[in-house]
This record gives C-alpha cells, sequence and structure tokens, in this order.
C-alpha cells in the first residue's frame, strides 16, 4: 500500500478511507507472513530434492565409468 494516501487521507478526515488502508496494511502483512512461510517449506524440499538427484547422478556416473572402463 502507498503510505502517502493513508496520509493524506487522515489530512483529509476521510476515517473511512484510513480504516481500509489500515486493514490492507495488515492483509498485506498476513500475506506477506503465509508467502515467507511457502517459501521456506519449498527452499526445505528442493534442498531435500537436491541431495536425492546428487546422488543419482554420482549413481548414473558410475554406472557410465563402469561402462567406459
Ligand atoms: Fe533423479
Amino acid at each position: 500500500m502507498y503510505p502517502k494516501f493513508r496520509h493524506e487521507a487522515m489530512q483529509e478526515g476521510h476515517d473511512a478511507a484510513v480504516a481500509e488502508i489500515d486493514e490492507q496494511i495488515a492483509e498485506s502483512k498476513e500475506h506477506a507472513e503465509m508467502f515467507r512461510s511457502v517459501l521456506e517449506k519449498a527452499a526445505k524440499r528442493f534442498a531435500a530434492l537436491a541431495k536425492v538427484e546428487e546422488k543419482h547422478a554420482k549413481h548414473y556416473q558410475a554406472q557410465k565409468d563402469a561402462i567406459a572402463a
């Protein structure tokens, strides 16, 4: 949200607009927390997947090396 809007609404006495902006600010904070939480979970899952894929890659490479030998 744009802080200037809230400031102007307050100066102009638009209480309903100020209340609405405050609600939007609170909602944006909630959403930011949700996004942060999802990103954190995704980062953990990708880190785990990276380990598994590294294992696979090493296994495939070992097989290739055995064939080439
Ligand atoms: Fe794999």
